[in-house]
């Protein structure tokens, strides 16, 4: 049996680990057998044309808070994916739910291993899904800054990967393992062996979709990997926390990303005098107006992701222990939900309506809440640059409602701010809302490779610093 994770990781291994692999042969044999098959969907599916290129990388060296990362060059294919996670607190309990106060489990309970299951495959399949889907992105970079972000972001994600198949293979015996196999296989977007989730299996075709993909649905991710780490089941809390650490700087990325789309659209608007869309996008620049469409529509397939607002699978994972509330320990309340109830909005007779119900069903609807509540202080930020230039445009999130296809609006039609449409309405008024083929075709002619240290392409601002304290000139990544 392997011994528990240490603070340091273990490089000399073939996977590099804290979990003590050596020590258990047979687990240690399984996953050898599924790393070269990782490597060949890294190869076929991962980024697009990188065997040349070196990339300043950072790597976990530790699972310590500080000191967990070290940069450097890497070669993209022998970047050292390995498993990771926070280390055991023996005393750690179960603080939710109808086992609260019990030892939390360090195997799997045989009642909840179909549901673990498929909470660690379902989150496990977002991971490979977001390679797939920003494979092609390297081939227009706006930069080397941010083709190494691109490639930072990649390589966790296939690093992610291995966190849950480590689980599965670990935890879930025969079953575990050929699911395992089943996330090789499946990709984004392919009509016969889709990817899970809907928002998975959308291209992103250019960089501002990875902007809003990263700020919008790898924000989706935290909310999900932080509801885990509260879990019961003790290896998925600690191998969750320590992906929430790395999950930051996707966030990053794309929060920074906009921030810098729209600091220079607002520079040249100043600069000579803009105001209107047309006379923004003959400068080469991305208007404002498009940004909103795809705000609009980032959030609202990202939110699909939460699920249907009131669910008894959601109560059961609660009362089962297995996903917890955004932030469970630090709510004042006896974590049972028992016969609290929560307000959720729906449509009723045409009308949108309050409505409260049972707490404990409601609970993907509060995450989804205090989702909302963070990515709109993250507009609030954004908000600070067209003020900053004297611009009266401001973004806003559209109303939970709007564009859904999963949960109590799904079949419905509302505009971003919130009013009922007819059918016939939504169809003439939607393209306004949404971002169109041409918006998508004009942010895609301004899409060319850019990779002369320092430089940057007309659209973007440069990062206001570098990575890991180094100039935004330096070379982040190198061909030969
Ligand atoms: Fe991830
Ligand atoms: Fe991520």
């Amino acid at each position: 049996m392997a011994d528990e994770p240490q603070q340091t990781i273990d490089y000399s291994q073939h996977i590099p680990n804290n979990v003590d692999l050596a020590n258990d042969r047979a687990l240690q044999r399984a996953l050898e057998r599924w790393q070269p098959a990782f490597l060949s969907w890294w190869d076929e599916t991962g980024p697009s044309n990188t065997s040349n290129l070196e990339v300043y990388l950072r790597t976990a060296v530790s699972v310590d808070r500080d000191g967990w990362a070290n940069f450097g060059y890497v070669r993209m294919p022998e970047y050292r994916w390995g498993i990771f996670l926070t280390p055991r607190d023996e005393n750690r309990k179960i603080h939710f739910g109808d086992h609260k106060n019990e030892p939390a489990w360090q195997d799997v309970p045989g009642e909840y291993r179909s549901p673990l299951r498929r909470i660690i495959v379902t989150q496990g399949d977002t991971e490979p899904a977001s390679v797939e889907q920003q494979r092609l992105l390297g081939a227009t970079c706006p930069s080397l800054y941010d083709l190494r972000n691109l490639f930072q972001v990649n390589v966790e994600e296939g690093r992610h990967l291995w966190a849950m198949v480590y689980l599965l293979h670990r935890y879930f015996g025969r079953d575990g393992r050929e699911e395992a196999e089943a996330l090789l296989q499946r990709r984004s977007g392919d009509a016969n062996n889709p990817r899970i989730l809907t928002a998975f299996n959308e291209r992103t075709s250019h960089w501002l979709a990875y902007y809003m993909f990263t700020f919008f649905t790898d924000r989706d991710g935290k909310f999900q990997l932080a509801a885990l780490a509260e879990s019961a089941f003790d290896p998925l809390a600690r191998t969750t926390r320590f992906m929430l650490t790395e999950e930051a700087h996707h966030m990053f990325v794309g929060e920074s990303g906009v921030a810098r789309v729209l600091q220079r659209t607002c520079e040249i608007m100043t600069e000579r005098n803009l105001t209107d869309a047309s006379q923004v996008r003959a400068q080469g620049v991305i208007d404002l107006e498009t940004l909103q469409r795809f705000v609009n529509f980032h959030c609202s397939v990202t939110l699909d992701l939460f699920g249907s607002e009131v669910s008894s699978n959601a109560a059961s994972f609660y009362t089962g222990g297995l996903k917890g509330r955004y932030g469970e320990a630090n709510i004042a309340d006896n974590h049972a939900l028992g016969t609290d109830s929560y307000g959720i909005q729906e449509i009723e007779d045409g009308a949108l309506v309050n409505r409260q119900v049972p707490a404990l069903t409601a609970l993907n609807a509060r995450l989804r809440d205090d989702y909302m509540r963070e990515i709109q202080a993250g507009l609030d930020r954004w908000n600070r640059i067209p003020e900053g230039f004297g611009i009266p445009f401001r973004m806003t999130l559209p109303q939970v409602g709007f564009h859904r296809k999963i949960g109590s609006f799904a079949g419905h039609h509302l505009s971003p701010d919130g009013r009922i449409l007819s059918k016939e309405d939504w169809e003439q008024q939607s393209a306004g809302w949404l971002p169109s083929d041409k918006d998508h075709e004009f942010v895609g002619s301004l899409m060319g490779r850019v990779i002369e240290p320092g430089k940057f392409a007309n659209w973007i601002a440069p990062p206001v610093r570098g990575i890991n304290n180094l100039p935004i000139e330096f070379e982040y990544a190198r061909f030969n």
